[in-house]
């Protein structure tokens, strides 16, 4: 977590939200003092289990107003890398973590004449904080909280019995209530924003959507941890500084070639294109950019890129290395 301030947190309290689903809450400990957080932001949690470590992205989703904890939501992933199986078996409560200090990449827009917030499944934890902001502000807003079956939706109880309950719509698609993108946006008064967590179907539906109506790029947000892509085609990597030349192979990163190579040490944290911290110069070639973590103009000028996700357009790249 080398480019953000790491904070020391006690966990104060775990909650099982569904057989998946715990939900997690982060004092400071004796020496921290947690820092203020605005809605849609999330933290690192640094896991150490064994010689593995793991450092995953988790969304804030209490109130941006509490600030004398951190709440995250943990899914239990069937094939997770690690750190979703580690948060539900080996963290308890008194346990002391490290965390990263709250970044944002998910911001509500300000100025925005309606917010639309558009979950799927473990996709509502953003919003959950964003609920606190918007009615903060007055705003007009609406959630749509997608999922498949009535038994697994996390925090509903929770939701319907909260001040916000009149602004939140659930769509079942076993029960055949299913979100209608196009009817939703199509209707959305001009200057509205609308914004995305949940799986890649859920969001090229609501992108689809959005083409078909001319709705603007600009207003549509999208929150989405895990690269669902990050292989291509082969290409040649040049380390510009040791003149090392590597192959990235289809399947694999730029990052893990040098790593198995031992060719450059480069510091990484969350491998998934959100942090920003293995950021590396392009000199020469185009990359393929894969990441969330720089903005549209930043990837047209093929400055820099983010080698944990990132491939090449053409053939060769030469970085900064
Ligand atoms: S390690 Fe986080 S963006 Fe690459």
């Amino acid at each position: 977590m080398s480019t953000y301030q790491k904070l020391g947190v006690i966990v104060s309290d775990i909650e099982t939200i569904t057989p998946t689903i715990k939900r997690f809450t982060l004092i400071p400990d004796e020496n921290t003092q947690l820092p203020s957080f605005t809605s849609g932001s999330h933290i690192f949690v640094q896991m150490r289990d064994g010689d593995n470590q793991y450092n995953n992205a988790y969304s804030l989703l209490n109130s941006p107003f509490d600030e004398q904890r951190y709440q995250i939501a943990v899914k239990r992933e069937e094939y997770s890398r690690g750190g979703s199986a580690f948060m539900h078996e080996k963290v308890a409560i008194g346990n002391k973590l490290i965390v990263s200090e709250p970044n944002n990449l998910f911001a509500l827009a300000p100025g925005a004449k309606k917010h639309i917030l558009i979950a799927g499944g473990i996709g509502i934890t953003p919003f959950m904080s964003h609920l606190h902001e918007l009615e903060q502000q007055n705003a007009e807003y609406e959630l749509h909280y997608c999922y498949r079956n009535a038994g697994e939706p996390a925090f509903t109880p929770e939701l319907m019995a909260s001040r916000f309950k009149d602004k939140v719509v659930c769509h079942i698609s076993s029960k055949g209530s299913r979100l209608e993108l196009d009817t939703l946006i199509s209707r959305l008064p001009e200057g509205s924003h609308v914004y995305t967590c949940g799986s890649h179907s859920l969001n090229e539906g609501v992108r689809q959507a959005a083409q078909k109506v001319g709705f603007p790029d600009q207003q549509l947000h999208f929150e989405q941890f895990a690269i669902e892509d990050k292989t291509g085609d082969a290409f040649t990597v040049v380390l510009a500084k040791s003149g090392v030349e590597l192959e990235v192979d289809s399947e694999s990163t730029i990052l893990q070639v040098i790593e198995r190579n031992k060719a450059a040490s480069i510091e990484s944290l969350c491998r998934e294109g959100v942090c920003g911290t293995c950021e590396t110069m392009i000199l020469e070639g185009e990359a393929d950019h894969r990441d969330q973590y720089l903005s549209d103009e930043e990837r047209k000028s093929q400055t820099s890129m983010l080698i944990c996700c990132s491939r090449a357009k053409g053939k060769r790249l030469v970085l900064d290395l």
